[in-house]
């Protein structure tokens, strides 16, 4: 909750992180022809014991960031500090022993998981890098505890990938991912390819691991519903930038950014009468490409409230002009990325229509 923010420092904090993959044309005589501004210079923190949830559409960036956390990607400019150290810059023994600390969990339990390993062996893996977590002595009843842990039968060690459900594989993927008793896990759409059923049962799990162990989550999904249970806070990502960040209550009862708003407004609601009155925002056109963004907001061609200035000035992501003499405990005071920031209706009575 964010209770929890109040008395401590953040435990990784993240500044005007960029990423561009560079575009090239030729064979013999590469010469760079552009860029793809996968993640165009974005800021947040994290704090101990939280989760922070990034969501955004297919090709936003959201796996580039959490590569450059894990520092399985370099940024092309900004920082990632952990604890007040930029691991950015590090290499060798330094980098290493500030990745034991930060462990990712990936999308796809099908692909991540080597079909050729037993769960023992896949589970086991970390200590072979890192040998002073578990003697070798101790590494079967590490794993087994381990199995335990997630809620997988211990005698299961030696059974292969294949002989697991979705849902039993994400468990073994979180369970390795544990081994090494990390600070932060960041997890990449960790039940997106999971069935809507097993979802919940893996998101609960990992509520439940987050208080056992005291875990800070980045939990990256494509889809606002699924992370607003867990979340203590939310980041919403449209073309490498975040546009909207902010609390549960502010992110889903008070959004101001035309992007949040639209992408709330197709979640559906169970209430029928509700979901009868409801607005949908429709968005017209496709994602324009990471390689040539609009100008000004990147959010501009898909915005129906979009102006000449949109075209010309980029949104800061700050509290808006609008809001600006709110109270901080009013829940539209949290940084919105747009010149016109404002609190839309997200429900019209069926009689006003
Ligand atoms: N290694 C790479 N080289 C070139 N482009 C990349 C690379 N990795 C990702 N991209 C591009 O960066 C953009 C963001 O990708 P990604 O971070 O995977 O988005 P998401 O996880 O939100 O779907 C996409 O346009 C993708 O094609
Ligand atoms: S800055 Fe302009 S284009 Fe961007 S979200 Fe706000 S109104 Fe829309
Ligand atoms: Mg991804």
């Amino acid at each position: 909750m964010p209770e929890r923010r109040e008395n401590s420092e953040p435990i990784l904090e993240v500044r005007d992180l960029a990423k561009h993959f560079p575009l090239t044309q030729g064979i013999l005589f590469k010469r760079q022809i552009g860029a793809v501004k996968a993640v165009d210079g974005i800021s947040f923190d994290l704090y101990p014991g939280e989760t922070l949830g990034i969501v955004g559409e297919s090709g936003c960036g959201k796996s580039t960031v959490a590569k450059l956390l894990m520092n399985l990607e370099r940024p092309t400019s900004g920082t990632v500090r952990y604890k007040g150290e930029d691991i950015t810059k590090l290499s060798g023994r330094a980098l290493k022993a500030v990745r034991r600390n930060i462990q990712m969990v990936f999308q796809d339990p099908y692909t991540s998981l080597n079909p050729r390993m037993t769960v023992g062996d896949i589970v086991g893996e970390p200590f072979d890098i890192h040998p002073e977590v578990a003697p070798k002595g101790d590494r079967r009843r590490r794993v087994q505890e381990l199995l335990d842990v997630v809620g997988l039968n211990p005698e299961y060690i030696n059974r292969y990938p294949h002989q697991f459900s979705g849902g039993q594989r994400q468990r073994i993927g979180i369970a390795r991912g544990l081994a090494l008793r990390p600070e932060i896990i960041v997890a990449d759409e960790p039940v997106s390819a999971l069935d809507v059923s097993v979802q919940a049962q893996v998101v609960n799990l990992m509520e439940q691991l987050q208080d056992e162990f005291g875990l800070s989550y980045m939990f990256i999904a494509h889809d606002l519903s699924i992370v607003r249970h867990i979340s203590d806070r939310v980041g919403v990502m449209y073309l490498g930038k975040i546009v909207e960040i902010g609390t549960e209550t502010e992110i889903y009862e008070h959004p101001t950014h035309p992007y949040t708003q639209a992408l709330l407004s197709a979640v559906p609601v169970p209430d029928p009468e509700t979901e009868d009155g409801r607005e949908r925002i429709v968005l017209e056109g496709d994602v324009p490409s990471p390689a040539d963004p609009p100008s000004g907001c990147h959010f501009r061609t898909r915005c129906w409230k979009a102006q000449q200035r949109c075209a010309v000035e980029e949104p800061a992501l700050a509290l808006p002009e609008n809001f600006a003499d709110t109270l901080p405990e009013q829940p539209v005071h949290h940084p919105s990325a747009c010149h016109f920031a404002a609190e839309r209706t997200a429900v019209i009575p069926p009689s006003s229509r």
